[in-house]
């Protein structure tokens, strides 16, 4: 039998098999950020995958920012999402919930009225996204965040793991990167602050660690693991030296003896990413991008990492444990419907079966 199916222990999660679903914003939540009836489906789908991490999900309202992308900061929140956890439950899985605060890779349009756009510094991200009130818009100019303000908000993190916990997550995940507030404050380009919390690789990773230790207080370290991609420039993100800052959020996290850190190829030429984690991290690996099944297979039979997580075969193979599991052939997605509303292109991908005309070899 591949390693791939065999069972693994991540902290006190307990996964049937070493084939994660990447974190995917998929743009179905309703109004208030509600996740509703077409997300309950999506997931209980996947839940043959030995660990499903939720797509990004707000701690606050300020931390929404893209087009319909749920939070979990009120109780109707944590109410939907408990749905999504149960039916995934009720088939064996096991899920947790990633934390997404966009800091300034948003637009008020996506947000609650007068939810602030925030950011360590006043700094605005050159980049346009999408919005249903305006269509394509810039992105928002940040307020800098006060030193109260950044207590503010690990507070509102610790807060959504126990709302995680409450809606039936096995644990959270911290996004640090794609841009978004952890990454804007560990990368030299968007931080000029001069408090504790900027200047050396050290105060710049001091909020990141300082988030998961308040979420590890609150759930548990073994239910609290975190995302990397060193050097990922997305939402124009630039910071002078990506491995040292990569190594410096390793090294400050290492005491707390999280769960797992996700880790991300790097796009920076001659930066290995997994075996950066590998020297620095003492947290088991999910290694993630663009991985197949036997490339998979191969990375973990190799000692890479304890587990592998795909994203974009998850989109059209809601089976896509099972078909790995038969050598099924796997289908492939529609890009057009990736983040429009409905269930059309995102909970109406069959399962596998084998006369099926809608499977692509
Ligand atoms: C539609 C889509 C949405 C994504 N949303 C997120 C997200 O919310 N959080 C995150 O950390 N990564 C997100 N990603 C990145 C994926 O988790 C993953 O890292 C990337 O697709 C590479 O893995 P793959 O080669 O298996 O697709 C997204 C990717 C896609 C295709």
């Amino acid at each position: 039998m591949s390693i791939l199916f065999e069972p693994l222990r991540l902290g006190d999660l307990q996964l049937a098999n070493r084939i994660v679903m990447a974190p995917m914003t998929r743009s179905r939540a309703g109004s208030d950020a509600l996740p509703g009836v077409e997300m309950v489906e999506y997931y209980r789908q996947r839940a043959s995958a030995g660990l499903i991490v939720a797509e990004g999900t707000a701690p606050s309202a300020s931390g929404l920012g893209y087009c319909r992308t749920p939070a979990i900061y009120s109780g109707e929140q944590i109410a939907a999402w408990r749905k999504v956890t149960d039916a995934v439950h009720e088939r064996g899985g096991c899920i947790v919930l990633q934390l997404m605060h966009v800091g300034r890779a948003a637009s008020r349009h996506n947000k609650p009225q007068g939810a602030p756009t925030v950011a360590p510094s006043a700094l605005r991200a050159q980049t346009r996204l999408f919005t249903d009130a305006a269509g394509m818009v810039d992105t928002d100019t940040p307020q800098a965040l006060t030193l109260d303000d950044v207590h503010r908000v690990i507070d509102e993190y610790r807060q959504a793991a126990l709302n995680a916990r409450e809606a039936g997550f096995d644990g959270v995940e911290l996004h640090c990167t794609s841009g978004y507030l952890p990454m804007q404050f560990m990368a030299s380009g968007s931080n000029q602050r001069e408090d504790a919390y900027g200047g050396s690789v050290e105060n710049r990773v001091r909020f990141v660690k300082e988030v998961l230790e308040a979420m590890a207080v609150a759930i548990g370290a073994g239910r609290v693991g975190y995302r990397q991609c060193p050097g990922n420039p997305y939402n124009d993100i630039e910071d002078a030296d990506p491995a040292a800052t990569a190594v410096a959020l390793c090294t400050a996290v290492a005491p707390l003896q999280l769960a797992y850190l996700h880790i991300m190829r790097s796009p920076v030429a001659g930066l290995d990413a997994f075996a950066l984690a590998r020297q620095h991290s003492n947290s088991a690996l999910i290694l993630n991008d663009g991985f197949d099944g036997d490339s998979a297979r191969v990375a973990l039979e190799a000692g890479e990492g304890a587990a592998v997580s795909f994203a974009r075969h998850y989109i059209a193979n809601p089976d896509l444990v099972e078909r790995l599991q038969r050598g099924a052939p796997l289908a492939s997605f529609d890009r057009h419907t990736l983040y429009t509303p409905g269930a059309r292109g995102y909970s109406d991908y069959p399962a596998y079966q084998a006369d099926s005309l809608e499977v692509t070899p």
